[in-house]
């Protein structure tokens, strides 16, 4: 049996990658400071901690290893800086122990949002595994929507709470999301293709994000006014809320490189799931809870699995696949 390493196996993109993983006959072995879920128990874990010893152990006889990890707010004395060296300490140990094939995940247009510290992070890593692997591929997600997401999940709990939603700057630019499920597929056929590769992991359809609002709106069955603010203005409107929450909801980077359309990939689309579709039919159970990502990651739920074994953006059971309540406030 083939064996992979993966981070983040019962974090988001992570545990949607491993449940595709042992579905196909491997044997997945995750770095997490997660706790295991009961139904996952055939995934052995270890600490994802950024020493290289223990990096090289628990790499040293893998086929592959799938790279996820990344930051996606500055904090607690994380910065892009420290992720960068983090990415380089694990694909070097993995490199160390000549681990057959890498996928490392990225972000689309990395190399197009070198303005913004998150992008120019991803950019540096990429250059990183070009440079070091023989054996690899680059896969890179716009936004991946699913179970327990933190943007979409937020966007809905907004929607079912307040009248209003301020949209910055008009919304007009465009966004091309991709289903968890899709992510999947693409990241694991990326690990057991032997081509190098770097590709976009982007669902079929291109929409405004005003348009993407709309669809929310409709999945989870409220009509809301979206009156077009300055983006300044959304941000210093979100202000008193974050404190509220205690969470960062959305980052002037983020808003920026939403606004360079950086979530929207230049290649044929390899997702093929409506991300509409997806949304109809499971909206009813989006936004019940607020998604507090400072407290997913740095907080009291740091060591609680973000999705149950089933969920993996498959929904086959219809359920929304999220940890239990007290993720959210
Ligand atoms: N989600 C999206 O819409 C999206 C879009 C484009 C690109 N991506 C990329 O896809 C990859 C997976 O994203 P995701 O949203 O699914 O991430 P995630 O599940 O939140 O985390 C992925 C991995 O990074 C680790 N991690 C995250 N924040 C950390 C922190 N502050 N300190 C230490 N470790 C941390 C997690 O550790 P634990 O295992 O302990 O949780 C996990 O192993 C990332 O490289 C991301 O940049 C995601």
């Amino acid at each position: 049996m083939k064996k992979v390493v993966i981070t983040g196996g019962f974090s988001y993109t992570g545990s949607a990658v491993a449940q595709e993983l042992l579905r196909r006959g491997w044997q997945v072995h995750t770095l997490t400071n997660r706790t295991t879920p009961p139904e996952c128990e055939s995934i052995s874990a270890a600490p994802l901690c950024f020493e290289r010893e223990h990096l090289r152990r628990e790499l040293a006889g893998a086929d592959l290893f799938i790279n996820t990890y990344w930051i996606r707010i500055p904090w607690g004395g994380q910065t892009f800086d420290t992720a960068v060296d983090n990415s380089k300490l694990l694909l070097g140990a993995a490199k160390d122990v000549g681990v057959d094939r890498v996928v490392h995940v990225s972000v689309s247009n990395a190399a197009q949002g070198t303005n913004l510290g998150y992008y120019a992070g991803k950019d540096r890593v990429e250059a990183f595994v070009r440079a070091e692997f023989d054996n690899y591929a680059i896969v890179r997600p716009t936004l991946v929507v699913g179970p327990n997401d933190v943007l979409s999940n937020n966007i809905v709990w907004f929607l079912r709470r307040f009248p209003f939603f301020p949209v910055p700057d008009g919304g007009g630019y465009r966004l091309q999301p991709i289903t968890l499920a899709d992510t999947a597929r693409i990241i694991v056929d990326a690990g057991e293709s032997k081509d190098n590769q770097q590709i976009d992991a982007a669902g079929p359809d291109v929409m405004s994000f005003r348009e993407y609002l709309l669809v929310l709106q409709k999945a989870c069955g409220v009509r809301r006014w979206m009156p077009a603010v300055p983006g300044w203005l959304s941000l210093l409107i979100l202000k008193p809320i974050e404190l509220l929450l205690r969470d960062i909801v959305l980052t002037k980077e983020e808003l920026l490189g939403l606004k360079q359309e950086l979530l929207v990939s230049k290649q044929v689309p390899l997702g093929t799931a409506s991300v509409e579709e997806w949304l109809m039919e499971n909206g009813g159970t989006m936004g019940c809870a607020y998604v507090n990502d400072l407290r997913r990651h740095f907080g009291r739920d740091s060591a609680r699995p973000v999705l149950t074994g089933n969920a993996a953006g498959q929904n086959q059971d219809g359920s929304d696949g999220a940890a239990p309540p007290g993720a959210g406030i």
